[in-house]
């Protein structure tokens, strides 16, 4: 936040200015989180709902309400929430926001039982919305397990709280959407009987990061990469997401989804449409949410008697991670002692358009890996003629251009230079531009405002979840089917990952970035 922010005077929308952009403060509100005493509730929700405070940037008229299952008296509430807020931000914690965001707190028990459940809710909501002077705008945020959606949703439906009255009636909720095509269609099915498509926000907060977000600048407003965004410039594109971190306290989640639901299905192939998108007409929520469906519809169905061809998949054993010994994912607790579920995924992926025909995007992801890093980059075609070779020895390194997401947030070129002294001698340079601070707007945090603000663009839509899971749906099945545990563990923690993802792209002649 710049101390020099002003807000603007008057009637109409208030900016203040954020990143040198002017951010909209929305409109007053109510927030009702489900699953308030839950694990994302706590890390992330509040926090970012504190920071978003804390930087001036709420209405003057909002409150919140948790809702659990458990007795929680106001006073014992605000102090859990108060717990959160202080040990997720530590030293970003002053009194004087938290006197006020603490007023603005209260809980309510919901019965989860009967599909009547939620009346005595709205009631609270009418209450609270006279006391506090909002104007009817609902969020409903379900921090809750996946299984809950559905319950949560028609209960929502059932109380007549997905019906705007005097302002509008969002829903969030998180991945998983779904554990495959059909769950997903079904989960599509309840949220539909109650809401329609525009009140429903389903976030994938990779789209919410700075970089990712930033793909679609650099690609539409300038004017010298588009026209080399194609099969005639590009020999491939690799998209890598590592983490150095194992699965932590998720086992119960983790060890049914495994890699291919828990970061491709979302994550990755997000990033995937964003760098292989057509320019959509606007930059407006639903044009570019309908670029990148086509994306989904044109990548080519996954072969299924050659599923080695274009996937290969890993487990990690024990190692050493960041110089400390870590434990085999086998041996972290309430994994199963031969569970087959993986943790590292590679995949080629062929998108079957015009634009890009032939050009194979590589696609990895994996947990306790070398390094923690997620990036694209674009792989050029070589020069077509060596007028050096006669006095260069060994090969030309075509460009590379590299948008960089985390933890660096920049984008590096890399192309070819004389290096001097020595008459013909070519040395590989890069071009690099980088967000110099951290954005102050977590990915969270934006989620939030723009769930707020009725922005769909950062959410993904009914039709993109379901594209996605029909391609991946009949790959899981299959992989399921032939899974065999004696493969794993087959990496190391603190390796590149297993020696058949390294295989799959040297198959092709190319070799993946260092991670
Ligand atoms: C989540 C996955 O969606 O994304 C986690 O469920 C993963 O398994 C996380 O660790 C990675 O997110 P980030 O923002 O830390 O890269």
């Amino acid at each position: 936040m710049e101390d020099s922010a002003a807000l603007t005077p008057g009637v109409g929308p208030r900016y203040r200015s954020v990143d040198s952009c002017d951010v909209e403060i929305p409109r007053p509100f109510c927030l009702v989180v489900f699953g308030v005493t839950g694990d994302l509730a706590k890390r992330k929700l509040l926090p970012s709902l504190y920071r978003l405070a804390r930087s001036g940037l709420l209405p003057e008229h909002y409150f919140v309400i948790g809702v659990g299952r458990g007795d929680l008296g106001k006073p014992a509430f605000r102090g859990a929430v108060r717990d959160a807020v202080q040990g997720a931000l530590e030293d970003e914690f002053d009194f004087r926001t938290w006197s006020d965001f603490s007023h603005r707190l209260y809980y309510v028990r919901a019965d989860d039982t009967g599909s009547d459940s939620f009346r005595p809710l709205k009631r609270r909501i009418g209450d609270l919305e006279k006391r506090h002077g909002t104007t009817g705008n609902r969020i409903f945020y379900l921090a809750v397990p996946p299984d809950a959606y559905e319950a949560v949703a028609s209960r929502l439906g059932a109380a007549g709280l997905s019906r705007p009255e005097g302002g509008y009636s969002h829903i969030v909720i998180e991945k998983p959407i779904g554990r495959d095509l059909e769950s997903a269609r079904r989960l599509n099915m309840v949220l539909r009987a109650s809401f329609e498509e525009d009140q429903i926000y389903r976030m994938d907060h990779y789209l919410a990061k700075e970089t990712v977000q930033n793909i679609l600048m650099f690609r539409f407003a300038n004017s010298i990469f588009e026209p080399l965004w194609n099969r005639r410039y590009i020999d491939h594109v690799q998209i890598t997401v590592s983490e150095t971190r194992g699965i932590g306290h998720r086992a119960g989640y983790y060890d049914g989804a495994g890699v291919i639901r828990d970061m491709f299905q979302n994550h990755l192939f997000q990033l995937l449409a964003l760098t292989a998108m057509e320019p959509p007409v606007a930059f407006e929520s639903e044009n570019v949410r309908d670029e990148k469906v086509k994306v989904f519809r044109s990548i080519r169905p996954f072969p299924p008697p050659a599923a080695d061809d274009v996937v290969a998949l890993g487990q990690y054993g024990s190692g050493t991670v960041n110089g400390e010994s870590v434990a085999a994912y086998r041996d972290e607790p309430g994994i199963p002692e031969n569970s087959a579920t993986a943790t590292f995924g590679a995949m080629k992926v062929y998108i079957d358009n015009w634009r890009w025909n032939g050009v194979p995007f590589y696609l990895r992801s994996g947990k306790r890996l070398a390094s923690r890093k997620a990036e694209i980059s674009v792989h050029f075609r070589p020069v077509p003629h060596l007028m050096f070779a006669h006095t260069l020895e060994g090969r030309i390194e075509p460009n590379t251009l590299i948008m960089k997401v985390q933890p660096e947030e920049a984008i590096s070129l890399v192309f070819q230079a004389k290096t001097q002294g020595t008459r013909v001698c070519l040395g590989t340079e890069t071009m690099d531009f980088s967000y110099r601070k951290q954005s102050v707007l977590g990915d969270y945090e934006r989620i939030l405002l723009d769930c707020m603000q009725g922005d769909q663009m950062l959410f993904v839509r009914e039709d993109g979840v379901e594209q996605s899971w029909s391609l991946l749906s009949p790959l899981l099945e299959m992989l399921e089917a032939s899974a065999a545990p004696d493969r794993f563990p087959n990496y190391e923690s603190g390796s590149a990952g297993p020696a058949a993802a390294d295989l799959l792209i040297q198959r092709d002649g190319r070799a993946w970035r260092p991670l």
